[in-house]
């Protein structure tokens, strides 16, 4: 009798070449997330077409943006020997919970620190969606009050990192802070590498690509990676968190950060950087009825689902450009569908009063 073929160990990793340097990496997405044209929403009248990539389909547990910035997290934390992750994150922060994902496909154990950011939410947000994910991976969790500052998250996850060095452990840290190397954004430099090659399979005419801005990794990871692949294809940044100046200088760091680390400092220069900040709504976590719209819009006429959190905003920023009369003749929209899917079962009392308030707008005839 022949053993079966054993899979790749848990703890295995390759290396990628950016820039003719080679990074660690832990394969974690399963193939390759689609790019499609959204055919209801580009046949209305007076609108560019709109192509949707969709990493929100990236897999591992559940899938979005994060998949791809873990692949390079956890091949690094295996590459140092280390044993453990350890990360912070909002309450329904999907960063946290493809980390603790991530990790069990490493074989890592995981840490993982919950901000309380968003103000008056109710049960729901704080057991549901992703945090239930974040328990169900088994993911050890600790808490950090509303009032700490995002550098406080930072030290506090080294405290964390010291005790389990105490207790013999070896933790990796992915720190929050602009400041620290964005070695997450290489997945998104990869990512546009293989978004430009379905570009060219489809033929289709991009003017314009639309992404949600929080981090900033996503974000500066695509725009390097764009121009290290050489295309001068604009992106727009929609602000999640900050104001659109605060962004503006967080894009700034991050792509610089970035750009060291792949040894090309020279690809991002500050008139690529663009923000804007005018679906930021009430602020982190919180919608507009513009961006619930925008949500309801995706699900009613495409039956695809956007999150109340990031692609609501990011996505009716998409929408209004894609209408822009300034600019729609120039082509289409690249849409980049980052996910974050779980929280729509933590913001269910939210969703339902929307649903409500648009439905009493416009009543459907009896
Ligand atoms: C679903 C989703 N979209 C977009 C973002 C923003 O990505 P980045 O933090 O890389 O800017 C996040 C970050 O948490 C996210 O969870």
């Amino acid at each position: 009798m022949t053993a079966a073929l054993s899979p790749a160990g848990t703890d295995s990793f390759e290396t990628a070449e950016i820039a003719g340097l080679r990074f660690p990496r832990r394969r974690l997405i399963s193939g390759v997330p689609a790019l499609e044209r959204l055919g209801n929403i580009s046949s209305r009248p007076d609108t560019a077409d709109i192509y949707v990539k969709r990493d929100d389909m990236t897999g591992l547990g559940l899938g979005g943006n994060k998949v791809r910035k873990l692949e390079f997290y956890t091949g690094h934390a295996l590459s140092l020997g280390c044993d453990t992750l350890i990360i912070t994150g909002a309450v329904q922060s999907n960063y946290v919970r493809v980390t603790a994902a991530a990790a069990r496909a490493a074989g890592l154990d995981c840490h993982i620190q919950l901000e309380d950011r968003v103000a008056g939410m109710d049960d729901g947000y704080r057991t549901g969606g992703n945090v239930l994910l974040d328990r169900m991976f088994g993911a050890t969790l600790h808490y950090l009050p509303a009032e700490a500052s995002e550098a406080d998250a930072d030290v506090q996850l080294d405290a964390i990192a010291d005790g389990l060095r105490a207790e013999g452990r070896n933790p990796y840290v992915i720190h929050l802070g602009a400041s620290f190397e964005p070695r997450g954004a290489l997945g998104y430099i990869l990512a546009a590498r293989e978004i430009l090659g379905q570009i060219a399979d489809l033929n289709a005419k991009v003017a314009r690509v639309v992404l949600a801005s929080g981090s900033g990794q996503t974000h500066s990871g695509f725009l390097t990676g764009l121009r290290l692949w050489g295309s001068d294809l604009p992106v727009t940044g929609v602000c999640v968190r900050r104001d659109a100046v605060q962004q503006n200088a967080r894009i700034t760091q991050v792509c610089g950060n970035l750009g060291r680390l792949i040894g090309r400092p020279d690809l991002v220069g500050p008139d690529d950087i663009v923000v804007t900040d005018d679906y930021l709504g009430p602020g982190y976590g919180k919608n507009s009825p513009e961006t619930w719209d925008a949500l309801l819009t995706a699900a009613r006429m495409e039956g695809l689902l956007l999150d109340p959190v990031y692609t609501s905003k990011s996505f009716a920023g998409a929408l209004a450009m894609a209408a822009d009369p300034a600019t729609r003749d120039a082509g289409a929209v690249l849409y980049l569908h980052t996910g974050g899917l779980p929280a729509l079962f933590a913001y269910e009392a939210a969703i339902g009063q929307a649903m409500a308030d648009a439905d009493a707008a416009d009543p459907k005839p009896a």
